[in-house]
């Protein structure tokens, strides 16, 4: 029988966003890690009685590069604080004309072209395979959703995530391969972070705030960071909006994940447990 837990929302925090307003008792805390250092330490504090845990993901002072993140490390500390829900806030280029700077994607499938990261917990030993067919959880997507509604923040439900290792933008070529492909948006970070926090068992989604048209638009100059910028600082009052307004909906939630996210190892592992 599926076990009832308390929801503790996870916040992984982007470019721009490298602390959470409107937190109550607050503490910053090293959480440790056998697969080593967490991005920076994490944030615990509560919103509305709900447990909230934050994570800048490039750190504090935006140290890390995207290749350099420990995302093992960053969801095995999340899994460690309790957190039972991850909301994953990240800048991405936006590959359609539909999707123009400013909007907010809430992304449910990833193409991952990222090669220099360490991508699960596990090997040496232990064998497993989890499914990530449907690597979003619905339930927060549609949060997501109704907080853009009510915030009138511009928002579109579904697309593809393009990850590339970067930390170069992509040339002409590769911006139009990947458009080609179908994918909606690009960025550096959310893979293979989507892929541990599935096997973790946390429910993950992402919102990917378009900042550019990257390199394919014809009318638009090439990505620069002074425009990803930019776009960004007018974003960060609104991610945190979302999601001051989230929290309070995914802790009211009671029950299971019903697309079981939190048994995504049920019928993945090879090796037996105790092997
Ligand atoms: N992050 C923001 N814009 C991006 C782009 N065009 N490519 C990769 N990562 C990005």
């Amino acid at each position: 029988m599926s076990k009832a837990r308390e929801p503790v929302i996870g916040i992984i925090g982007g470019s721009g966003l490298y602390q959470m307003d409107g937190l109550k008792d607050v503490t910053w805390k090293k959480v440790s890690s056998p697969f080593g250092e967490p991005s920076d330490e994490l944030c615990l504090g509560t919103l509305d009685g709900t447990r909230v845990v934050f994570l800048p993901r490039h750190g504090r002072g935006h140290r890390l590069l995207p290749s350099d993140i420990n995302f093992r490390a960053n969801i095995d500390a999340l899994k460690r604080c309790g957190v039972t829900d991850l909301l994953s806030l990240s800048a991405v280029g936006g590959l359609r004309e539909e999707l123009p700077p400013g909007t907010f994607v809430v992304v449910d499938q990833f193409i991952d072209r990222t090669f220099a990261r360490e991508k699960s917990f596990f090997g040496s030993g232990l064998v497993a395979h989890v499914s990530m067919a449907n690597p979003v959880c619905s339930r927060l997507g549609d949060a997501v959703m109704s907080a853009c509604e009510s915030l009138k923040v511009s928002a579109h439900r579904g697309g593809t995530y393009l990850a590339i290792e970067g930390p170069h933008f992509s040339s002409l070529a590769e911006s139009r391969l990947y458009r080609t492909w179908g994918c909606d948006v690009i960025g550096m970070t959310n893979m293979p972070e989507a892929k541990l926090a599935r096997e973790a068992e946390l429910c993950y989604a992402t919102v990917a705030m378009v900042t550019d048209f990257d390199c394919w638009h014809p009318e638009h100059d090439a990505v620069s960071m002074d425009q990803i910028v930019s776009v960004l600082l007018r974003n960060v009052d609104k991610a945190k909006g979302l999601v001051r307004h989230m929290v309070p909906m995914l802790g009211s939630h009671e029950g299971p994940c019903r697309q079981g996210c939190h048994r995504a190892l049920d019928h993945a592992l090879v090796t037996a447990p105790d092997a």
